[in-house]
Order: C-alpha cells, then sequence, then structure tokens
C-alpha cells in the first residue's frame, strides 16, 4: 500500500558517528544503522503506511545511544538494539502504547561522558 498524506507518528534514529576517541559516545558504533534497518523494515512488514522513519543526526542522549524519538507523542527511547524493534512497531508504533522498559528522559540527557573524570584540563569541571 502506498504512503498517503500526513504520517500519524515520525520515528528518528539516530544515526550520528563521532571518532572512536570522541569522549562522548555516538549512535552508529552502537549499531544504530542496523536498528534504522530494522526499524524501517518492520514498520513495512506490519504495514504501518503512516509512519514513518527518519534516519537523524545526534539527538542529545548520546550517552544511552542508541537514541529514538517518537513524534507527536514525545516519547524518547535509548539503548535501542535491533531484537527491540519489532515490539516497538507492535505495541507502540501500531498500539499507541509505548515500550516503557526502554523510555527515557531527562536524567538520561543529563549523563556527560566528563563526569568522573580526573585527567581533565584544568578549568575544565564536569556537570554535576
Ligand atoms: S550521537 Fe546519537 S544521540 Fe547523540
Amino acid at each position: 500500500m502506498a504512503r498517503v498524506g500526513m504520517p500519524r507518528k515520525w520515528v528518528f534514529v539516530c544515526i550520528n558517528e563521532r571518532p572512536q576517541e570522541h569522549p562522548r559516545p555516538s549512535c552508529l558504533r552502537r549499531g544504530a544503522a542496523d536498528v534504522f534497518e530494522a526499524m524501517r523494515e518492520e514498520t513495512g512488514r506490519q504495514g504501518l503506511v503512516d509512519v514513518k522513519v527518519v534516519a537523524s543526526g545526534c539527538l542529545e542522549p548520546c550517552m544511552v545511544g542508541p537514541g529514538i524519538y517518537v513524534a507527536p507523542d514525545d516519547v524518547w527511547y535509548g539503548g535501542v538494539t535491533v531484537e527491540d524493534v519489532p515490539r516497538i512497531v507492535e505495541e507502540h508504533l501500531a498500539g499507541d502504547r509505548p515500550v516503557e522498559f526502554l523510555r527515557i528522559g531527562r536524567e538520561e540527557f543529563a549523563l556527560s561522558p566528563l563526569q568522573g573524570r580526573t585527567d581533565l584540563p584544568p578549568g575544565m569541571i564536569p556537570p554535576a
């Protein structure tokens, strides 16, 4: 079935990549490309022509990636694996019931790669 009109939901999957040596992790290095492909395939397999899956740059919850944002539901997921995808598609994208154990919020966004490090240059104060 062809896509018709404005999507009912958008699924933004971060596939940002940073260099290996960068202090902040990036979702691509945690399997996000496979998650993105699995999400596209599974939404198609389940016939969700009104859900748009979009590859995204950094969405900010880098410390718990791969990060996914579902709009207009305002639901964030972190640490998503390929194995999680069918459940997200069936329960949330089709059934409108977010998968609670994968949800993240303000606490995860506040995590910092600088926290706990003792080798930082003078003047660089890690966020609390
Ligand atoms: S690199 Fe994916 S959320 Fe930042």
